[in-house]
């Protein structure tokens, strides 16, 4: 029987636009052929345009607004020339926090066909999984003396036992299905003797639970050169908020464009709605040109329906991505010359 889902559409600032609307005619192809599912979409027109309107990228109520929905999928937010970011990502990140989405789920695959930054980077297959409800982008802090000589910023972050112990053994539990069954932990806690040797911790004190699981782990600037000396080497990868991050769009440069790679911000215990984005922002340097990579959004939108349960619908449309990429065609940041939409039809004639 086919099943209804309620998806609120928020795409956001610049080229997130234009990719919603691809992953958007995507998801409908696939509903239409498959008859597996509906989906019934709510268009969120925040941001930016809905700033000059309004005075605030959107309403007030917003979670309350968003709360009903099955999932939302995200375009990007953010466009420095005309808002300041840390206006404009604040709500996302509220997002993230208040509906306790607390793992950020992020793949990062080399496909075949895919023009490489690296001359030789093997064979990379990993996700690396964000603490994102807390962290470094727990908004703690100040500014003191604004202005002046002695001006004083402080920012605290915050990690505590529950958040730490649950991405940790999310990010056990998702080695677990996968056929190299490794982790690795970011730390840096040679420098950060609180925050990061808790991480340690937390880690020791639980890893005895999963000793199916191969572990190691390797402080974040030791990490950063590894991805781009060795990315074969990662499997499941569990950072901080802030070094997930940072880590996550240095996988979209080792897999060839940071245009591939998706997300999805999940809220494990499904009593909120979860997020699925690409991994990438709202790139204003190519925005109306009509060529933005539509794939990291599509596959946003195949993690979504995975998460609702069409996994054969997910896994065809990834079918349909690999396919395409295997093909050599593409957008510019592949080295390719078709547009955004002319990518997607490719990827839906794939789609069968
Ligand atoms: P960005 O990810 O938007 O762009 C970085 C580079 O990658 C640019 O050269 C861009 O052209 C390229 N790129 C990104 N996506 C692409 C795609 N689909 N196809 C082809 N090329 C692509 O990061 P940037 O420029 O630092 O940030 C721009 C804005 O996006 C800022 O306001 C930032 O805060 C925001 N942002 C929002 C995120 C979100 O909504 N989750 C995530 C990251 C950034
Ligand atoms: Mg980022």
């Amino acid at each position: 029987m086919s099943k209804n889902f309620k998806i609120a559409l928020y795409p956001g600032d610049g080229i997130g636009n234009e990719v919603i609307d691809e992953a958007v005619r995507v998801l409908d192809h696939v509903s239409k052929q498959s008859g597996a599912f509906g989906l019934d979409y709510t268009n969120l027109p925040w941001g930016c345009d809905y700033h000059d309107q309004h005075g605030k990228v959107m309403p007030d109520d917003f979670l309350d607004q968003l709360r009903p929905f099955d999932a939302i999928l995200l375009g990007a937010v953010g466009y420095p020339s005309r808002l300041s970011d840390h206006e404009t990502l604040v709500p996302l990140i509220s997002i993230r926090q208040q509906f306790d989405q607390y793992a950020c789920v992020r793949p990062a695959k080399i496909r075949p066909g895919v023009p490489q930054y690296l001359s030789s980077p093997g064979e990379v297959d990993m996700v690396v999984v964000r603490e994102n409800s807390e962290g470094e982008y727990f908004s703690s802090g100040g500014r003191f003396k604004q202005g002046g000589d002695d001006e004083i910023a402080v920012q605290t972050a915050i990690h505590s036992r529950k958040g730490v112990e649950r991405i940790l053994r999310f990010g056990f539990e998702l080695a677990r299905t996968r056929p190299r069954k490794k982790m690795t932990m970011i730390t840096k806690s040679n420098a950060l003797k609180y925050s990061m040797v808790f991480w340690d911790d937390v880690l020791d004190e639980i890893h005895g639970e999963y000793d199916d699981i191969e572990i190691d782990r390797q402080h974040i600037d030791a990490a950063a050169m590894n991805f781009v000396r060795q990315p074969s080497h990662f499997d499941v990868v569990v950072a901080s908020n802030l070094f997930g991050d940072i880590l996550t769009d240095l996988s979209g440069a080792i897999v060839g464009s940071l245009g591939l790679n998706p997300s999805a911000n999940l809220n494990p215990d499904r009593k909120s709605p979860s997020l699925f984005e690409p991994v990438h922002g709202s790139a204003p340097d190519i925005y109306g040109k009509g060529i933005a990579n539509p794939v990291a959004a599509i596959l946003s939108a195949a993690m979504m329906l995975d998460w609702l349960g069409m996994n054969d619908q997910a896994a065809r449309i990834e079918d349909a991505v690999n396919q395409t990429l295997g093909d050599k065609v593409g957008t510019p940041d592949l080295g390719g010359d078709l547009s955004t939409s002319q990518m997607t039809d490719h990827i839906i004639a794939r789609c069968s």
